[in-house]
């Protein structure tokens, strides 16, 4: 019998699901993709059901089931929190206390009413042990346990889950041991939450845009976010001044304060973006690229290690990922690609297996055991068939050897795919099994898949695809980066020069024009958020790359998530079809069947469908 551990995140911020299996990670999947709510919190029932599945076992074979966190020490957090700053705060106490009361503290009985109803065990007894890792911890975990590393300095950034908010671990073979941990209120992740609200989007979920938007605007306000908000002392230790937040006390991220030192409230979500808001989030990022910078050189002083993984919230900043790779000190860099709290399920599963199993790890140095990433549910081709007749939906299954090619012609004739094959991804990003796919040279493709397909604010560019052996001739790097975690520059050759008329654009203006010669995956300061594509992980999205390289001599394509704005991923077939026919991609190719746009017909009542995702 194998040993069987499931971890769990939930009730905070994107709960999730992962099963280990002889510490071989058999699934993982977040609950948001089966619910169709993003970032769903709540316990995650459908991502549990897919794992065990998945698994081929039953609830009742779990040795263990593990979540990813201490909800009491978070509680004592909380409380002396509110404690420390009263009678400040009596307000956001009061909105919490009942939720932390009723349903929090008495987690563990919680967790085992949930698990009770969900597979016919009906008595408590029946049900696995039910344990509690930490969350940096799990973070930890989740970033060293499946790197290739047998050795490794660990750094975990977020916004705040116990106490710590940043913390540094040295992984060797099977053993974690933690080294320091900065605590909350002072926290990187939460100065960068505080300028996501500022510049009017979404806590930890627009973090993303303002990173993107950051390019547009100049490092004005550095000298105050340093002078006022931040001690960033030289070894990459800092502490933040309270005033100007409200996190501790109040139900926003920033205080009058704040709004004093920038001039003006905080942006209202959905109005005009300005200068002013490019300019903090240049600002902020610049901040928040030097404080990543300084705690990598100072583990790398501290550990000797030659190799460092990071995870945590933070450490989907590829801008600054990107630097740390190409400024900082270590040989070796790997991100756990699901690196925000989802990831959390499977650190606290390999958490079990390698410290309270005393499980040996083995890897070659070279691969890593996520397995691309993909690790969620799959579709044969006649359970899609089956699917498509049900629809009435014409399509034509077309076999491999002519598949890839006739996908090629029609990437280079201007065609937009909505491309799902094999396992859906683990983690905030899609990287070729749920993808929307275009012609990166294409100079329109940029503003056709952010208007007309994705309905999503204009200031960002896509990803680039790209095969692995010809990463080094588009982008000024050379290693692998399968989970898109890591920006860099494009390469000199391949960039285009504004002429004076261009350069005096500002702002979104700049977007318009081609930086290189794959505008749309080239961001204004000619930057990339690289994806390497590799035919060991995701043979199909490669052999698509083979073929569009072979007719373009094109080794890259734009990949942006298979969603609209707000939307999850797509899971299944059905949400593909659904999210295919309510955006302008042309054609949807669901494993070998492709369903061409002309051919169908349109949804009926099918008009108030963007009122179904809340806006992010
Ligand atoms: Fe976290």
């Amino acid at each position: 019998m194998k040993n069987h551990i499931l971890g769990v995140s939930a009730y905070y911020h994107d709960s999730a699901a992962c099963l280990l299996s002889d510490g071989h990670i058999v699934a993982a999947a977040q609950e948001e993709r089966f619910t169709r709510k993003k970032f769903d919190a709540r316990f995650p029932v459908n991502a549990i059901h897919y794992c065990l599945e998945e698994g081929g076992i039953a609830l009742a074979d779990l040795k263990y089931f593990v979540f990813y966190d201490k909800p009491l020490i978070k509680f004592e957090r909380l409380l002396e929190t509110y404690v420390a700053f009263a009678p400040k705060g009596i307000k956001s106490f009061l909105a919490a206390m009942p939720v932390w009361l009723k349903e929090k503290l008495l987690l563990k009985k919680v967790l085992q009413e949930e698990l009770l109803g969900l597979d016919g065990i009906k008595v408590r007894s029946g049900l696995p042990p039910v344990l509690f890792g930490e969350h940096h911890e799990s973070h930890a975990a989740s970033a060293f346990y499946p790197s290739p590393f047998k050795s490794a300095a660990v750094l975990c950034m977020d916004g705040v889950g116990e106490w710590a908010t940043t913390s540094a671990w040295l992984g060797e073979g099977n053993d974690l041991a933690p080294l320091w941990e900065i605590q909350f209120p002072h926290s990187i992740g939460l100065l960068y939450s505080a300028f996501t609200y500022y510049t009017g989007f979404r806590v930890n979920s627009g973090e993303y845009k303002v990173m993107g938007l950051a390019p547009y605007g100049k490092p004005k306000h550095v000298r105050a976010i340093y002078d006022h908000l931040i001690d960033l002392k030289p070894d990459g230790t800092f502490r933040l001044n309270m005033d100007y937040f409200n996190y501790c006390t109040g139900l926003t991220m920033t205080s009058g304060k704040f709004d004093d030192l920038f001039g003006g409230p905080p942006r209202k979500p959905e109005s005009k973006l300005t200068q002013r808001d490019m300019d903090l989030a240049r600002s902020i990022q610049e901040v928040t690229e030097e404080v990543m910078l300084r705690l990598a050189r100072s583990l790398h002083r501290e550990t000797g290690a030659e190799n460092l993984c990071l995870a945590g919230g933070v450490a989907l900043n590829c801008v600054g990922n990107g630097r740390i790779l190409r400024e900082g000190p270590f040989k070796g860099l790997w991100i756990q690609p699901s690196a925000g709290d989802a990831g959390g399920a499977l650190g606290a599963a390999l958490t079990v297996w390698h410290k309270l199993e005393g499980k040996p790890r083995t890897t070659d140095g070279a691969s890593d055991a996520m397995q691309g990433s993909y690790l969620g549910p799959s579709f044969l081709n006649e359970e899609i068939e089956k699917f498509l007749r049900q629809k009435e939906a014409p399509y034509q299954r077309i076999n491999d050897d002519v598949l890839y090619d006739k996908l090629a012609q029609e990437l280079d004739d201007g065609k937009v795919l909505g491309w799902f094959q094999g396992r859906m991804e683990f983690g905030p990003r899609a990287l070729g099994a749920r993808s929307i796919v275009g012609d990166a040279r294409n100079p329109k493709m940029q503003s056709v898949m952010n208007l007309k397909i994705k309905y999503r604010e204009s200031f960002r560019p896509f990803a680039p695809s790209v095969l692995r052996d010809r990463v080094s001739d588009y982008f000024e790097m050379d290693v692998d980066s399968p989970y898109m975690l890591l920006v860099a520059p494009v390469s000199e050759k391949r960039r285009i020069k504004m002429t004076a008329d261009q350069e005096s654009l500002w702002g979104i203006d700049l977007l318009n024009v081609p930086r290189s010669d794959i505008p749309a995956a080239t961001h204004v300061d000619y930057s990339a958020r690289v994806q390497t594509v590799h035919r060991e992980t995701n043979p199909k999205y490669y052999n698509l790359l083979k073929a569009f390289e072979a007719r373009t001599g094109c080794g890259v394509v734009v990949n942006t998530s298979f969603n609209v704005r707000n939307e999850p991923i797509v899971c299944t077939p059905e949400d593909a079809y659904r999210c295919f026919m309510r955006s302008a991609i042309d054609i949807l190719v669901l494993e070998n069947c492709v369903v061409y746009k002309a051919e169908q017909k349109p949804l009926s009542e099918d008009a108030d469908w963007q009122q179904e995702y809340e806006m992010d």
